[in-house]
């Protein structure tokens, strides 16, 4: 409608109509704009046919797919040297979106056991309820691998730098058992952007994000990405459609955002954790430390070859168990006592008194978490900084 048209109109009617003439706002805007629409519009029936058919390009309905989350997914894709992406509403929803677009009933997976806790939630109690079984191995022994693949087995299932001890998928060998067993290499790479590491140049099939982390690394938006060739990623959208874990335009805006900053973060938390792990490895109230940059670090030398820079997440253990690391976290000043990771900021969390909290101290070292380990999610702070926070928190031991 023109502004005459629009004129004429009732107040109320000539607000909402206003607010959603898209014709207005059709400019070259630098940034690109946020497409925080339910629905889109049509010219005339003709118009509407044709992007119905397909003739034409052009959206229907943001749960389909959204102009926003789009661009997104593309810079996901480009980042990841991909085919195709697709922008999805947390990492959980793009792991099991990929995941249910691949398996049937009857079928197995084969996991490494160091992944992060929700996924492996959603492995044992979700997929499994759908009669999909999960082998968890130690991602490092090709034996245990090979010892877990039958021919039911469609996924081999890792993250880059598996928790607690930052334990290294080697993406290389794994691509090839993938391709010999004709497994479908899923990898999990929210620890490690690009440019740290581009696991589908390597000969992953799909690469996975939470973009809550590093992706958007400002801590103010849940989000998720699924990289591969476009084939897959039409399978997996067909999913994601259905099953509704599409994500919010305006948390794919803030993610658009958090791209531009992307490399330049990551260099900061890179050496900000060297510099770090350096300072912990020498303090005598640190048992051990767990850091892909270290030489002590068990597979240092992959990381060496594998990794464009060994991350900004690094795990140590405090003598004195439970108590000593509950100690620290009440004196850190600086480091923010939260969940997450992959912010500006550094995050620190005593796993021992909150997410394994329900486990008994047995269970919890059998799930690599003694009592005084700790995690950090080593931010672009001054490194000095930081330093000196965990210098004087570790005094109070
Ligand atoms: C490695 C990894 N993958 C996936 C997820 C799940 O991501 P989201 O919380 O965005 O669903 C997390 C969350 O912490 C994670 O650490």
């Amino acid at each position: 409608m023109t502004f005459e048209e629009l004129i004429k109109l009732d107040i109320g009617t000539r607000m909402i109509r206003a607010t959603s003439q898209t014709e207005i706002h059709r400019v070259r805007s630098h940034i690109p704009p946020i497409y925080q629409t339910v629905n889109f519009e049509y010219e005339n029936v003709q118009d509407g046919l044709s992007v119905f058919l397909g003739e034409k390009p052009g959206y229907f309905y943001t749960r389909d797919g959204n102009p926003t989350s789009d661009l997104f997914a593309q810079l996901v894709a480009l980042l990841e040297n991909a085919e195709a992406g697709l922008a999805v509403a947390s990492g959980m929803a793009a792991i099991s979106s990929a995941i249910l677009s691949i398996v049937k009933p009857g079928d197995n997976i084969i996991s490494s056991k160091n992944i992060y806790g929700g996924t492996k939630n959603w492995f044992s109690s979700q997929l499994s309820s759908l009669n999909v079984t999960t082998h968890f191995v130690d991602i490092t022994n090709m034996d245990e691998i090979q010892q877990a693949c039958t021919e039911k087995t469609k996924i081999l299932y890792t993250e880059v730098l598996g928790s607690p001890n930052l334990v290294i998928a080697d993406i290389n060998k794994l691509a090839e058992f993938a391709r010999k067993t004709q497994l479908i290499l899923i990898v999990d790479s929210t620890f490690t952007p690009p440019p740290i590491i581009q696991p589908l140049t390597l000969g992953a099939d799909i690469v996975i994000h939470s973009t809550t982390k590093y992706i958007n690394g400002h801590g103010d938006a849940i989000g998720g990405a699924i990289v591969c060739s476009a084939e897959t990623i039409a399978a997996i959208s067909k999913v994601v459609k259905l099953y509704g874990g599409v994500i919010s335009p305006f948390n794919a805006w803030l993610s658009i955002r958090g791209l531009k900053t992307l490399a330049l973060r990551l260099e900061k938390h890179c050496s900000n954790a060297q510099r770090i792990a350096d300072f912990l490895k020498e303090h005598p109230k640190v048992a051990k430390i767990h850091y892909p940059g270290l030489p002590g670090h068990p597979q240092h030398d992959l990381a060496q070859t594998q990794l464009n820079g060994f991350g900004g997440m690094l795990a140590f253990e405090v003598h004195g168990g439970f108590d000593a690391g509950v100690k620290v976290m009440n004196a850190v000043r600086l480091c923010s006592f939260t969940t997450s990771l992959g912010e500006i900021d550094t995050l620190i969390i005593h796993p021992a008194s909150t997410s394994h909290i329900s486990l008994s101290k047995k269970e919890r070292e059998q799930a690599g978490v003694p009592d005084g380990l700790i995690r950090l999610s080593v931010g672009v702070e001054a490194a000095e900084d930081l330093i000196h926070d965990l210098e004087q928190a570790l005094d109070k031991i």
